[in-house]
């Protein structure tokens, strides 16, 4: 790669603000815009590269703005275009890139486009959307599942059809065969670039592109659904998602970003397997970046992963090696739809290995807000269950507890607001906040600050090449070079010591415990649960 092909996302770093719940300062308990032009000084002081906003669009909030009732507008809870304006002037200002959402796959009910589309079969935009009749013995179009739970159809009673939903059924499927609906959705991503957005993330892109006829799913041998109500899960999913054609639309959703630059970023949600996953990446003509989980596992929670050494290596390698050159790869740990990494790994010590390995892989690591505090998740009384999962799934599914409000301070809910906030502060907030955490030396937060820190100083983190090493069990070690320089990553993810031997001495940066520091030979012990960065040499 030539120096003028280096874009920002080469060595950046994404941290994801999920509005609702970062920063209120109207006083309504739920953040907003000006919240977030309030924090920037913060994000630069962390040191991040850019930031995501889940969505702030108008909508009536059933999946909490992931059923957008206009592409091209703000909702007044969290502001006005004139803020979001200012919010990428501030940004821009202090050098970080503004990221936003985009919903492709599904609009809300809301939107004028459905509510034209379900008045009449007759009317010109009925066709926007996914109609069918009902089979001829009366049954469902077919027998697909929502994500959400229960069937993926939903009765209109004024125009005798079903209409297709994917998720809730406030949120109907968009026809992105229809040309008009293509050309419409396109001219959504230019309304942002035309304000100066540096890309988006792209929310189920690959789910826009299903089989023309939908014929129903084969059952799933050996599926256990999640409750009673979750078809989705015993079938396999054939003819829902990543259907035949849909390369063909990534590359003209790439060629509407590339008339605004080559360097407005395409970020796409595509919980695939690897190989299909990379071929989101196409022949670098379609998304720059479809989100790497292999580090979660799956958005199915009970398919999370378990940290474990040994699967890791293997994860990392296979996706390393597979990545064609022109890649930059990406890793997440958290996001607004997983349990927090600190409650699923049960410790922060093994959540601060988690940091460190984020830190110090190749590419564009994505925190999500509260990580860097190690926020657990909080606990939902099952009455104030408000995620639309949680509310068709159970209490147990409900994302709500990874989307309690920021902990920013020791003051009555956190910092976050005046007023009690939509979901309820985390009970740990006295000990657990940023304020609090920044000012002790051996914190979370100073160790997230601190990794940041070091991973910019050195190019050999962020552009370097990324090689395994063998290593005792329960251990995951790998150097990270460029030019000359080395730096070794040793992580333990055992509860017990583990000695390591070192090509050769060198210098230990950080630990994750933020307490040791100085020259090692060739030769180090790490205690359980315990990171540790090496220069070599
Ligand atoms: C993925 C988003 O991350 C999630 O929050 C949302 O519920 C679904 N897509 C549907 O938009």
């Amino acid at each position: 790669m030539t120096q003028s092909q280096l874009f920002w996302w080469h060595t950046g770093i994404v941290y994801q603000v999920y509005p609702r719940s970062f920063n209120d300062t109207n006083g309504d308990g739920i953040g907003d815009l000006p919240g977030v032009i309030e924090k920037l000084d913060y994000l630069q002081q962390l040191g991040i590269d850019a930031i995501w906003l889940s969505p702030f669009f108008p909508s009536p909030m059933k999946d909490f703005g992931y059923d957008v009732a206009d592409y091209c507008d703000v909702h007044p809870m969290f502001g006005d275009l004139a803020t979001f304006d200012k919010l990428i002037a501030e940004a821009h200002q202090r050098h970080i890139k503004i990221i936003i959402d985009w919903v492709p796959n599904h609009t809300s009910t809301e939107h004028p486009w459905f509510i034209e589309s379900r008045s009449s079969r007759d009317n010109p935009k009925r066709d926007w959307y996914i109609w069918r009749d009902a089979k001829p013995d009366g049954s469902l179009p077919n027998n697909w599942g929502s994500i959400f739970g229960g069937q993926a159809w939903t009765f209109d009673e004024t125009s005798g059809q079903y209409y297709f939903h994917q998720f809730d059924p406030a949120q109907p499927d968009l026809n992105w065969r229809n040309p008009n609906v293509k050309a419409a959705m396109l001219d959504t991503l230019r309304f942002w670039l035309r304000r100066g957005v540096d890309g988006f993330r792209m929310d189920v892109v690959y789910m826009i592109w299903k089989h023309p006829d939908m014929p129903d799913q084969p059952l799933a041998p050996d599926a256990i659904p999640r409750n009673e109500n979750d078809i989705f899960s015993t079938q396999q999913q054939l003819y829902a998602y990543d259907y035949e054609g849909v390369h063909e639309i990534m590359r003209e959703i790439r060629a509407t970003l590339a008339e605004f630059g080559e360097d407005k970023i395409a970020i796409g949600e595509v919980w695939l397997p690897l190989e299909k996953r990379l071929q989101y990446l196409g022949n670098n003509d379609e998304l720059h970046m479809p989100f790497n989980f292999d580090l979660i596992g799956d958005w199915d929670w009970r398919y999370v992963k378990p940290f474990n050494a040994a699967k890791i290596r293997q994860l990392v390698d296979a996706y390393d090696a597979a990545l064609p050159d022109f890649a930059t790869p990406n890793y997440v740990i958290g996001s607004h739809d997983i349990p927090r990494i600190a409650s699923r790994l049960g410790s922060e010590a093994r959540a601060r290995v988690a940091a460190m390995l984020l830190l110090t892989l190749r590419g564009i690591p994505t925190i999500y807000n509260g990580e860097e505090i190690g926020m657990v998740n909080g606990v939902i009384p099952p009455d104030k269950v408000q995620d639309p999962q949680g509310i068709r799934l159970g209490a147990i599914h409900t994302r709500d507890q990874c989307r309690t409000p920021m902990q920013w301070d020791n003051s009555t809910y956190a910092g976050f607001s005046t007023v009690e906030p939509w979901l309820p502060v985390n009970q740990d907030f006295p000990q657990r906040n940023v304020a609090t955490q920044q000012m002790q030396p051996d914190s979370m937060w100073a160790l997230y600050h601190q990794l940041i820190q070091i991973r910019r100083n050195h190019a050999a983190l962020t552009l370097g090449t990324y090689q395994s090493l063998a290593s005792p069990e329960d251990t995951f070690v790998y150097m990270r070079e460029y030019n000359q320089e080395k730096f070794l990553v040793l992580l333990n993810f055992s509860d017990e010591a583990r000695t390591i031997t070192l090509p050769h001495g060198g210098t230990i940066l950080i630990s994750t415990s933020l307490n040791r520091t100085g020259e090692v030979d060739d030769e180090i012990m790490l205690h359980g649960n315990e990171g540790i960065l090496i220069k070599l040499g």
